[in-house]
């Protein structure tokens, strides 16, 4: 099975707008916090680099229901940070959780970057999509990854754990879409 490592060099800084394409496929992610490179739980060949940012409360467990999506923007409160919350009712890749079923994604699509709305995502399948862009799908259960069309990342993926009662974001795997990294908080 082929497999990728996620490049560790620095990239070039953060850009608001249309990315070039090289660093999003370099897939370069350095918050002002921690780096990381990850293996996903499910993807194994799947290596990457995990961006860490401050831990913020999306929802709670007991308010979420399976086919209910959730609406929240993370790291910051900005356009591009539009996310959303599903539980799917089946273990997912990353998901938190009694079964481990509560997952995140961006709502923008890592092609070009137009938005997934929350209708479509489709928890009862793990899918999302397909894209009004160009009808890329996404599976939720598995990171987010590309099940068609003309994306060639997935959707990044919020990570996600469980405090008490609370949910809370505390990092984002994958770049953002219109940033040349994420490190760079948006003005
Ligand atoms: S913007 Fe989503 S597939 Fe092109």
């Amino acid at each position: 099975m082929s497999s990728f490592r996620v490049p560790l060099e620095e990239s070039e800084p953060g850009c608001p707008g249309p990315c070039n394409p090289v660093d999003r496929r370099a897939f370069l992610f350095a918050s002002g916090a921690t780096m990381m490179s990850v293996t996903l739980p499910g993807l194994g060949w799947a290596q990457g680099q995990l961006a860490k940012y401050p831990r913020q409360k999306v929802a709670e467990l007991g308010k979420v229901k399976t086919g209910e999506a959730v609406e929240f923007r993370y790291p910051w409160d900005h356009s591009n940070c539009r996310m959303v919350l599903v539980k799917l009712g089946q273990e997912g890749g990353g998901g938190v959780g009694p079964k481990k079923d509560i997952v995140a994604f961006s709502s923008l699509c890592p092609h070009m970057g137009w938005e997934i709305p929350s209708k479509k995502f489709y928890p009862e399948v793990g899918m999302a999509g397909p894209c009004p862009g160009h009808l890329t799908t996404f599976d939720l259960t598995r990171h987010g990854m590309v099940v068609s069309g003309h994306a060639t990342q997935g959707l990044p993926q919020v990570v996600l754990e469980v405090e008490g009662e609370n949910i809370l974001a505390v990092g984002i795997f994958g770049l953002l879409f219109g940033f040349g990294d994420n490190k760079a908080k948006p003005g």
